[in-house]
């Protein structure tokens, strides 16, 4: 179990990504999360076995605030940041294999803060449905008891179902009803795709590739909380501000989820073989430019490229099938921007780009490369404009720089 945690915390979800605010401590937690404009916010907790500060869940409480959001510290509120609604769909055999490892993390002492969170404190936990109710229809789990979607193996209810392929089909967001064409691919395709939304659904795509309004589902209290919006569903446009400390290193300041799936979606490209999608993830970088310029901060790539070449393969598959069979009549097609790139002179820029630097104004747009020529936004850095031919940087108020596309 602590191997199967380790694979899933080290190759598919980047828990310490959030987890981690100092390298040094590893998942001690600390980082602090705004959740609003009128300055509440919510901090990660630390996750190691640090008996004074760190994780002090049972397993059983861990699996339900995996589960239901439910904030053991503070009564009767949901957990705002912690994208618990996705990871409620892995099995329970895998959210008690994830809990298994981080016991057996080195212990780091690290005080976690108070939250304030605000008018956002009045939602509670949300019970784990019986059915997968998120998406664009509702599906019946395999097999369909309350708490524990797919029992685990030997279980007297358990389902044969290896790599997840039944559940994964069963928690895909979108309608297999207009994707008439999924029905006459291949056994094995379709079972590669089943594992591959297993993974895409757990592993986080989806909440930083869609975006609605700055939010990757609905987070309004009501019978549509935590809908996902069928028609922005992996169509990218969130735009992420690199932490300073990470600027020089990747050389970018600001980056933009990308439109994977819609029709010019980068999973709808003619040159988007496999290949191509493992030389991106397997060398950090866009391999097609020149120089090749690293994948931006927040993308996990670092933990994908350790995924064994199926598992890569079926998530391949997954957006493949996504991208070719789901009728897009309807859906948000973004044209959605690459990072942009960070800069101290036009030495760090390419040939056609001049570093932006403006001391007088506001520290998040600045230090950026500004390319000279340009027909349409697309051709800019993230959230940058094309203003007669040449791109400009974004005002610090722009919807762009909160919200996105
Ligand atoms: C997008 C950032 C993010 C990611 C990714 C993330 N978390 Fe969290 N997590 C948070 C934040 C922030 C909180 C606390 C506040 C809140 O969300 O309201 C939290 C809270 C928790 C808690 C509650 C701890 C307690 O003491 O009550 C647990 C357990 C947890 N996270 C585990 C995980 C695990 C395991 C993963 C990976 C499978 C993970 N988190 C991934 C941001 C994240
Ligand atoms: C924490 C947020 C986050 C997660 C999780 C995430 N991505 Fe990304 N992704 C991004 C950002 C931001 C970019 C833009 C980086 C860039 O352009 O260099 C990106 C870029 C990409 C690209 C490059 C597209 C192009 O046009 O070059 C691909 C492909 C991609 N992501 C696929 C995935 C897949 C598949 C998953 C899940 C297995 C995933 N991403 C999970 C944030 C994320």
């Amino acid at each position: 179990m602590i191997n199967r945690g380790a694979f899933l915390l080290n190759d598919v979800i980047d828990c310490g990504g959030c987890h981690t605010a100092d390298p040094s401590k590893p998942f001690a937690g600390g980082v602090k999360f705004p959740i609003d404009d009128a300055g509440h916010f919510v901090t990660s907790r630390n996750l190691t076995s640090d008996p004074a500060t760190g994780l002090t869940l049972t397993e059983d409480q861990f699996v339900e605030v995996m589960q239901t959001g439910r904030d053991f510290s503070n009564p009767g509120q949901v957990l705002l940041v912690m994208p618990w609604p996705n990871f409620r769909w892995m099995t329970t055999d895998d959210l008690k294999s994830i809990y298994a490892f981080l016991k057996v993390l080195p212990a780091q002492s690290n005080v976690i803060a108070a939250d304030d969170k605000g008018p956002a404190a009045a939602q509670g936990p949300v019970p784990l449905p019986s059915q997968y109710d998120e998406g664009e229809e509702t599906r019946s789990l395999p097999p369909a008891t309350a708490t524990d979607p797919i029992a685990p193996p030997g279980a007297s209810n358990a389902v044969p179902d290896p790599g997840h392929a039944l559940l994964g089909a069963a928690i895909m967001p979108l309608a297999y009803s207009k994707m008439p064409s999924f029905s006459k691919r291949s056994a094995e395709e379709q079972e590669s795709f089943g594992r591959g939304s297993y993974l895409v659904n757990a592993a986080l795509c989806g909440d930083c590739h869609t975006n609605v309004g700055g939010q990757p589902r609905d987070l309004t209290p009501g019978p549509d909380f935590l809908k996902i919006p069928a028609d922005a569903y992996l169509t990218g446009g969130t735009p992420y501000t690199v932490p300073p400390a990470l600027n020089t290193p990747l050389m970018v300041t600001r980056s933009m989820s990308q439109n994977l799936i819609g029709t010019s979606g980068y999973f709808n490209k003619d040159d988007t073989t496999y290949l191509a999608f493992a030389t991106l993830i397997g060398t950090l970088s866009h391999a097609d430019d020149t120089p090749p310029l690293s994948i931006g901060w927040p993308m996990p790539a670092g933990h994908f490229r350790n995924l064994p070449d199926q598992d890569l393969m079926d998530i391949y598959t997954y957006m493949k099938i996504l991208a070719e069979d789901y009728d897009h009549t309807g859906q948000v097609d973004k044209l959605t921007q690459d990072p942009a790139r960070y800069c101290t002179s036009n030495a760090d820029c390419q040939p056609d780009q001049t570093c932006f630097v403006d001391t007088s104004s506001d520290k998040s747009v600045n230090n950026q490369c500004l390319s000279t020529t340009c027909t349409a936004d697309v051709d800019c850095g993230a959230c940058q404009k094309c203003t007669n031919g040449a791109c400009q940087a974004p005002s610090s108020t722009d919807a762009c720089l909160t919200t996105g596309l």
